[in-house]
């Protein structure tokens, strides 16, 4: 089945799946075997040095011709606990530019003068954000397009933040963009949910964790996302309260991520089971286009 999107028609790839940005393991590693296998990778900047970033942007296009991106994540630095990103990346701007890249993330706080530099470059520019108004304010600034991180997602948390059910019904109401899902996603219904809802497209980072793929430890993947019980109480301690030191822990997509697969495999499973539950609801057609739903 054809998959398309105003997600995969702007970024170029098969599948409306986005592997989310990575504080120390988002590298050529992960983002090149996503997009070879016909998702999007993205390599998180600020994990490297300009000329590191360089390198790692050819490494993956050695592993891949397949599109993928980059993230600048910008962090405030109001937090004891919150991590250090440049503050200018206008260096690292140069060599995405350089490079050839077409689509840039930027993630957490305001973006608009790096999104406007990618954009005055022809780069497709991309915000990520945890509540409807900064999508929003994103929208006026300027971006092609936003991924809303619902509060089972990971990250960091904002006391704002809603449900990625209520994120996207909203979004399709209040945004003119289109806009990405994130938050608790791991599986084709999660996946089939919030297309359904106006998505164009996934984002997930905790499910692409457990991919053979992702350069952590196996036993990290192991206990604390394919064994990990998603009702424990402690889970809901880390995920749902406003603390910023524990924003790198595995989301409640966990609840559906059974397997360490192939990043092949992850997607191929995704997107094989998606189009089995299209055809028992009768979908007959060999396209899936949400370009003209609204
Ligand atoms: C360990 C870890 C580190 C992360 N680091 C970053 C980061 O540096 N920048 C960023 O924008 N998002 C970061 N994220 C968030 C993901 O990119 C993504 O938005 C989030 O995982 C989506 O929710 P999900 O885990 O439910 O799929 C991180 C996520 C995890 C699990």
């Amino acid at each position: 089945m054809r998959w398309i999107t105003k997600i995969t028609q702007m970024l170029g790839c098969r599948y409306p799946i986005i592997q989310g940005a990575y504080t120390a393991f988002g590298t050529a590693d992960l983002a090149a075997p996503v997009s070879a296998a016909g998702g999007f990778g993205i390599i998180t900047a600020h994990n490297f040095t300009p000329d590191g970033l360089k390198e790692e942007i050819r490494k993956a296009k050695s592993i891949t011709d397949n599109p993928f991106g980059v993230n600048f994540s910008i962090m405030p630095r109001t937090s004891a606990d919150a991590i250090e990103t440049p503050t200018d990346y206008n260096e690292y701007i140069d060599i995405v530019i350089d490079e050839g890249i077409k689509t840039c993330f930027t993630s957490a706080y305001k973006a608009k003068e790096i999104g406007n530099r990618l954009k005055d470059n022809g780069i497709n520019w991309i915000h990520k954000c945890a509540t409807m108004k900064h999508a929003l304010s994103a929208e006026r600034d300027g971006a092609d397009a936003v991924v809303i991180v619902g509060l089972e997602g990971t990250g960091y948390k904002n006391p704002l933040q809603n449900t990625t059910m209520v994120n996207m019904v909203m979004a399709n109401r209040l945004l003119k963009i289109p806009f990405i899902a994130a938050g608790g996603i791991g599986d084709a219904r999660g996946f089939l949910g919030t297309l359904s809802m106006g998505a164009q497209a996934v984002y997930m980072g905790t499910a692409f964790m457990a991919t053979k793929e992702c350069p952590i430890p196996e036993n990290f993947k192991r206990d604390m996302i394919v064994n990990q019980d998603c009702f424990d109480p402690k889970m809901y301690e880390r995920l749902y309260h406003h603390k910023l030191k524990d924003s790198g822990t595995p989301s409640m997509a966990v609840g559906v991520i059974d397997d360490i697969l192939t990043v092949k495999e992850f997607i191929d499973k995704i997107m094989n089971d998606a189009e089995r539950i299209l055809r028992s609801w009768g979908f007959n057609s060999d396209c899936f286009d949400t370009t003209k739903d609204r």
